[in-house]
């Protein structure tokens, strides 16, 4: 029995990169009966970048509402708000006290934004401590991510392990990411990293004429229409090749390779590729932005599985540290 776990920031709607980087991976592998799922909404996480509360309500169910609508089984499993479980802030400021600074001042994430510190937030900076205390709380051994999120595994690890060794005993489990190699890193519209802070990301969940638009924006080169072009090269290409099936793809590379066939052919066939797979999880995500209450309540039951294991580790955290009653 393996316990897998993760989490999505509700920074934003998710986008095509968190849904292939962590929702599918995570729903897949919360489908073998051996398995138990822990997915949460990392609401704490967001409130370093995202400080308006309305704004964060309306994430969090489009967060909820995404999970929901690629089949996650809320019942066999368990599915929770951060901010509701409070031992993971608990659990974050010990963990605090083992981890060195320079760890942190080595975290990508806390170095990209390093340029102007008058920015930095203390929050940003121990981002990956309370990530960790996450994943620790629920002795998760499998966390499904994008590639962007393994150094912040690395991390966990690293801080697990010191306070094992603290304690003398594993009273920690060391957790093992699990990134897909194929889709390691979603390409954004402009070619970088998809990501909600490069504003280059795709909502499948747009109403079609709003997805057209951000579909149209993917950059390619001025190569004319009757010009044969190279698909690896090609946003638009990578894209399609990560939605489409085998047979799609192995057709829209040739049409790439013979010319006679424009980057605006290609991003029609991705928007109706998209609109066609995500036809189920575009009308269930709609039902439950509209269904506010249905998804309370099913947040509300995932939270109170969550603290009853969240207690337990916690328990044992305190009597190691002397804060046991
Ligand atoms: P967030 O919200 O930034 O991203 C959520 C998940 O989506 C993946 N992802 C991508 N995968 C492939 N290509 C992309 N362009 C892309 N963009 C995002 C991320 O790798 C991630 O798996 N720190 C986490 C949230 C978190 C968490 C946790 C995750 C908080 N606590 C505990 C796992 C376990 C994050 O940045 O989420």
């Amino acid at each position: 029995m393996a316990r897998i776990l993760t989490g999505i920031q509700s920074s934003g709607r998710p986008h095509l990169g968190n849904i292939l980087g962590a929702i599918l991976p995570g729903i897949e592998l919360s489908r073998d009966p051996q398995n138990e799922s822990f997915f949460f909404i990392a609401d704490l996480h967001s409130l370093t970048t995202l400080k308006n509360g309305t704004e964060r309500e309306e994430y969090v169910r489009a967060v909820a509402a995404s999970w929901l609508a690629f089949g996650f089984d809320f019942n066999k499993n368990t599915f929770w708000r951060q901010s509701r479980v409070q031992e993971h802030t608990e659990l974050a400021w010990y963990l605090n006290c083992f981890t060195p600074f320079p760890m942190l001042a080595n975290a990508t994430s806390f170095k990209e934004k390093a340029e102007k510190l008058s920015d930095v937030n203390a929050g940003l900076f121990t981002y990956p401590v309370l990530q960790a205390a996450d994943i620790l709380l629920y002795d998760a051994n499998i966390i499904p991510v994008g590639k962007d999120q393994k150094q912040h595994l690395e991390m966990t690890k690293d801080i697990a392990s010191r306070f094992n060794l603290l304690a003398g005993e594993e009273i920690l489990v060391l957790p093992e990411p699990r990134i897909d190699e194929r889709i390691m890193t979603i390409p954004g519209i402009d070619g970088q990293k998809m990501s909600k802070s490069y504003n280059n990301y795709i909502d499948i969940f747009l109403p079609e004429n709003e997805l057209k638009k951000v579909i149209k924006k993917i950059v390619s080169d001025s190569k004319q229409l009757e010009e044969p072009k190279d698909p690896e090269q090609d946003i638009t290409f990578k894209l399609y090749s990560l939605v489409a099936s085998d047979t799609d793809i192995a057709a829209m590379r040739q049409n790439y390779l013979n010319g006679g066939y424009g980057y605006g052919h290609a991003k029609q066939a991705l928007l109706e590729c998209m609109l066609e797979k995500f036809a189920e999880p575009r009308r269930i995500f709609n039902y439950y932005m509209e269904n506010n209450d249905e998804l309370e309540s099913i947040l509300i039951q995932g939270e109170a599985k969550a603290r009853a294991i969240a207690q337990t580790t916690i328990e044992k955290v305190r009597k190691v540290l002397g804060f046991s009653s």
